[in-house]
């Protein structure tokens, strides 16, 4: 091997950045990709003249000015706004619950009337004390029709375990608007990069110091790269690098179903969630109206998102943050402290759900650590 100073394993966005930063500090880079392409899961692929998010939709949101300002070195983005739409039974609901909601609900006007009937509904319900589980949790936050229509079924198929059976803590609060803003996220910048996600990544690795190999993975030469490499930056699964001596970390995974229509506008919102629990199916992305339209006239993309249960080797989306699993890594994070040559980053190497601009933000706080100290 040529001499690099760095490997990074796995092109997704914190290894790029990572990647990158060191690049432009004069830093030879490799980085490996056990998938064919880069990106991670934020890759996504021409389809029809539509950008089709690969692995669930993604939508860019911050109050971070700095990670704002970062991202758009590496595309432009535009001014879609995050606004999902619930079908429960064939009935329409904005999203998040706000003054749309409980005006399609309860034909109410006023933010008044709105936290009556929410109140109202709280009393009846009679919950009371310690809410034991996700049920009595979400009904005493915000009622019983909201819950049962736009909350519960959804939330059964996303875990795969009755609201009676999951504990409260996982919703403590609920974000109630009363106001008529469909806006889901409260954030300063929000957006969808036009043209895609990918080329945020290819461009971030676009740099003579850098060269990128996929379809490599690090568990198939593991001592190899160890020893071959000055410093590592591994962002696959953490468990796995230890050769899950301590056991397995948990996620839930999920399966896609893309689809591409000879139909124009197959359900007029980029986002509808199915919130009954007879659909199999948690919501149906439409991936050009990320765009605004943009694509074939004549076609479209459709995927629809379901939850499922995770073995090893199937890929793993979320991290099931709960107290063993919390617990867990972190008995892997005094493990990963006694290497001094490795950094684990991103959201499998720290177990954590990270969102777009929170792995930004982590992966130059590591820049700043391994290069300004
Ligand atoms: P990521 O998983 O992207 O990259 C890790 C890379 O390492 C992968 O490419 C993997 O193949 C590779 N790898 C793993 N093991 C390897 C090995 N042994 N050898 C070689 N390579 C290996 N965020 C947001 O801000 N807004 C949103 O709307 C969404 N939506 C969303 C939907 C869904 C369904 C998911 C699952 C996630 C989101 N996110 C999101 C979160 C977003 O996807 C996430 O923040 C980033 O992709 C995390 O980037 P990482 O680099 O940490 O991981």
């Amino acid at each position: 091997d040529k001499q690099y100073d760095y490997l990074v394993v796995g092109a997704g966005l914190f290894g790029a950045v990572f990647a990158h930063e060191a690049a432009l500090r004069g830093k030879r880079v490799k980085v490996i990709e056990k998938r064919a392409h880069v990106a991670g899961n934020i890759y996504t692929k021409e389809v029809a003249g539509i950008q089709v998010h690969q692995y669930g939709a993604h939508i860019f949101h911050t109050s971070d000015r700095e990670v704002w300002n970062y991202v758009n070195q590496f595309a432009e983005f535009n001014r879609y706004t995050n606004s999902p739409v619930a079908n429960y039974h064939g009935h329409m609901y904005n999203l998040p619950f706000n003054m749309n909601t409980f005006s399609e609900l309860w034909g109410v006007r006023t933010p008044a009337e709105a936290a009556a009937k929410i109140a109202e509904q709280k009393a009846a319900a009679k919950v009371s004390g310690q809410p034991r589980n996700l049920e009595e949790q979400a009904i005493a936050l915000i009622g019983t029709d909201i819950y049962h229509k736009l909350i519960k079924g959804y939330t059964e198929k996303q875990w795969g375990q009755k609201a009676t059976e999951l504990p409260a803590f996982i919703i403590r609060r609920l974000p109630v608007r009363y106001t008529y803003d469909n806006n889901y996220f409260n954030d300063t910048y929000q957006g969808i990069p036009i043209g895609g996600y990918t080329q945020i990544v290819e461009k971030m690795l676009a740099h003579p110091e850098i060269d990128v190999e996929t379809n490599t993975d690090f568990f198939a030469n593991k001592a190899h790269y160890l020893n071959a490499y000055p410093r590592v930056v591994f962002t696959g699964m953490i468990d796995q690098f230890f050769n899950y001596q301590l056991g397995e970390l948990a996620y839930r995974s999920l399966r896609f179903e893309t689809e591409t229509l000879p139909v124009g506008n197959y359900q007029g919102n980029a986002v509808i969630n199915y919130t009954d629990a007879e659909t199999p199916y948690t919501r149906i992305i439409e991936h050009k109206h990320f765009e605004f339209g943009k694509g074939d006239p004549e076609q479209t993309v459709i995927t629809r998102e379901y939850p499922a249960n995770w073995q090893r080797g199937d890929e793993p989306y979320y991290p099931v943050n709960n107290q063993t699993n919390n617990s867990l890594y972190k008995q892997y994070a005094k493990l990963a402290a006694q290497e001094p040559n490795v950094i684990f980053g991103g959201r499998l190497g720290q177990y954590r759900y990270y969102d777009m601009h929170q792995v930004i933000h982590a992966a130059l706080v590591t820049v700043a650590t391994e290069f300004d100290k």
